[in-house]
Formats: C-alpha cells, structure tokens, sequence
C-alpha cells in the first residue's frame, strides 16, 4: 500500500515537473517570438536601408587607377614620339639651354619652376613649393592654364591619357635615376 503511494507521489512529482517545462517554454516562446521578430524587422530595415544607400551613393571615382594601369602599360617609344609635341619649346637632354620653354630633363620630383638662368610666370612661381610629381605633370599637360592659371606655357593640353602616360614615361626615363612606376600615385 505505502508503496503504491510512494509510485504514485513520484509520478506527481514528474507531472509536475513536465508542466513546469511546459510554463517555462511557453512564457520564453511568447516572450522570444515578438523579440525576435522586432530583431528580424529590425535587421531587415537595415539591409533595406544599405542597399538603398547602395543604389544612392555614385560609385568611388575610378580614375586614378586607370591612369595607374595606364602608366604600368606605357611605352617609353610612343612616349619619345609624342615628346615631338613639347620639344619645339623644351630641350631635355642635359646641360642644353633652355629654349621658349625650360630644359625638361630630370623634371620628375624636381621643385616646380626651379631652373635656375630661367624666367618663369608669377603663377608657376607662386607653386614653387611643390614639386612635379606625376599626379601634379599630369594635370599639368592635360590642361596646363588648368593648373597653373597664367603660365606662359601655352599648350591647350594633351586629352589623351594614354598620350599623357606614355609622355610621362619618358620625362622618367631622362631623369638622373628613373623611378619604378609603382612608386607613383594619382588623385
Ligand atoms: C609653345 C611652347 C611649349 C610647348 C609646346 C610645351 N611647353 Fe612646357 N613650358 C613652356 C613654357 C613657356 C613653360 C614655362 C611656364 C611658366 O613659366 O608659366 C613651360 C613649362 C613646363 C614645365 C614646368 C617646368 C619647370 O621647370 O617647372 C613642364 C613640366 C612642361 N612645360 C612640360 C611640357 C610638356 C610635357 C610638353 C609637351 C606635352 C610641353 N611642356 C609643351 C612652353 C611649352
């Protein structure tokens, strides 16, 4: 008799304890489900937003690395013939005296207007400070009133930007030591 009781006692207290799970997992189901889709919505706004943003935003501008790539592909050759354009005004072997223009030899990471026994433009003048990076030649020779408003050298600038880079291979390659074209970079 008292172990009948004894079995039937555990089995409450087994009972119990299912319908003590069952509490538990209803109230963390009601109590997680609304969360959860508060989170999802959440999350989903977010991407909807991103990808509004994304359609938005113009893409980043792409052409300092094309004028890169354009420089790791240039031909010093072509560069030499296109130096036709320039050297009417501009002599760059060195040690030859200037002409119209200055003597162009060892320009690159030269200081701007800093040949001596030459006379530049006040505006040239003005941006002695800098030097002729590639990224400063060639804005330079794309449009140089562009850069240098006022400058005496009256070129309406080379469009081309292959043209561009092949011309700045060969102002590299008349310097005293030419520079690997990784080291330069364009804004
Ligand atoms: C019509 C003559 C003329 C032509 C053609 C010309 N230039 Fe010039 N260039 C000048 C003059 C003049 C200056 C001096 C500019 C000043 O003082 O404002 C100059 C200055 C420069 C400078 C600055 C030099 C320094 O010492 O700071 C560079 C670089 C240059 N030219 C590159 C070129 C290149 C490259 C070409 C060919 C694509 C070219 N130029 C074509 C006349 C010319």
């Amino acid at each position: 008799m008292l172990i009948w009781k004894e079995r039937q006692e555990i089995m409450n207290n087994i009972l119990i304890m299912f319908k003590g799970f069952y509490l538990i997992g209803l109230v963390s189901g009601l109590v997680s489900y609304p969360v959860n889709l508060l989170v999802r919505n959440m999350s989903l706004a977010k991407t909807r937003d991103q990808m509004v943003i994304r359609a938005i935003k113009p893409k980043p501008d792409k052409n300092h690395l094309i004028l890169r790539n354009l420089l790791l592909c240039s031909s010093l050759k072509r560069g030499e013939g296109y130096f036709n354009m320039c050297s009417g005004c501009h002599p760059i072997k060195e040690g030859s005296p200037h002409r119209f223009g200055p003597n162009l030899w060892n320009v690159v990471f030269r200081l701007i207007a800093s040949c001596s026994n030459y006379v530049y433009s006040p505006t040239l003048i003005k941006l002695s400070n800098l030097k002729w990076t590639f990224n400063n030649l060639n804005k330079f020779i794309k449009q140089p009133s562009n850069f240098a408003n006022g400058t005496y050298m009256t070129l309406s600038g080379i469009k081309n930007p292959i043209e561009r880079m092949d011309i700045l291979n060969y102002l590299n390659h008349n310097s005293c030591k030419p520079l690997l074209f990784t080291r330069f970079k364009f804004n």
